[in-house]
């Protein structure tokens, strides 16, 4: 989309000097653009006017917009995250990714077991979070607790496709 937007700013912007340019002459547009006359000169201010515009705000309001739609994680096909599925997602990456590989958070960690593989719901998530893990290898208790804990939770289902629980 943003880049749909900029690319046919600039291709706007080059049919226009291509108008101004094909059209040139004594009485054609682009004599009108160079000529000092004052309705020219007030041609030229809005066609410039026109194209700040455009550059100046319809651009970076294109890329605003496209920066609210992160949560979506197109590469892991994952859609809408709550609020609390976001936070868990930073809260992730802050402390589980040194660990552990998963795609969505661009974690590939292999201390621990690989979660795309494992697809843990939240529950066992959560559990794990809270009892810790030794098996082959130590997860430490308590890395989360309360909100967060649950926050993680969430978001690990939701990226890994389990079903909550
Ligand atoms: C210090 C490294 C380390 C960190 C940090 C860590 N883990 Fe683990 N995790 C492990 C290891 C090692 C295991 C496997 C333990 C075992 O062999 O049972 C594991 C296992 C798991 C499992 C699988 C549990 C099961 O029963 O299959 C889940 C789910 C998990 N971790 C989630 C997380 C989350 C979420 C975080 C962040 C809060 C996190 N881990 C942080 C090392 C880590």
């Amino acid at each position: 989309m943003t880049t749909l937007v900029f690319v046919l700013a600039f291709i706007l912007l080059g049919l226009g000097t291509f108008l101004v340019a094909v059209s040139g002459g004594r009485h054609g547009l682009g004599a009108a653009v160079h000529s000092q006359s004052r309705g020219s000169r007030k041609f030229a201010t809005l066609v410039f006017g026109l194209a700040l515009l455009l550059l100046g705000v319809g651009i970076p309001t294109a890329v605003i917009a496209s920066v609210d739609d992160r949560n979506d994680i197109p590469h892991a096909n994952i859609k809408n995250l709550t609020s609390a599925e976001l936070r868990g997602r930073d809260l992730f990456g802050e402390r589980c990714a040194a660990c552990h590989t998963l795609a969505a958070s661009n974690a590939v960690a292999q201390v621990g077991p690989d979660l795309d593989t494992v697809q843990p719901n939240a529950k066992l998530v959560l559990s794990t979070i809270q009892n810790g893990r030794s098996g082959n290898g130590q997860m430490p208790a308590g890395i989360y607790t309360g909100q967060d804990a649950k926050d993680v939770a969430a978001y690990v289902a939701k990226a890994t496709g389990a079903s909550g629980g």
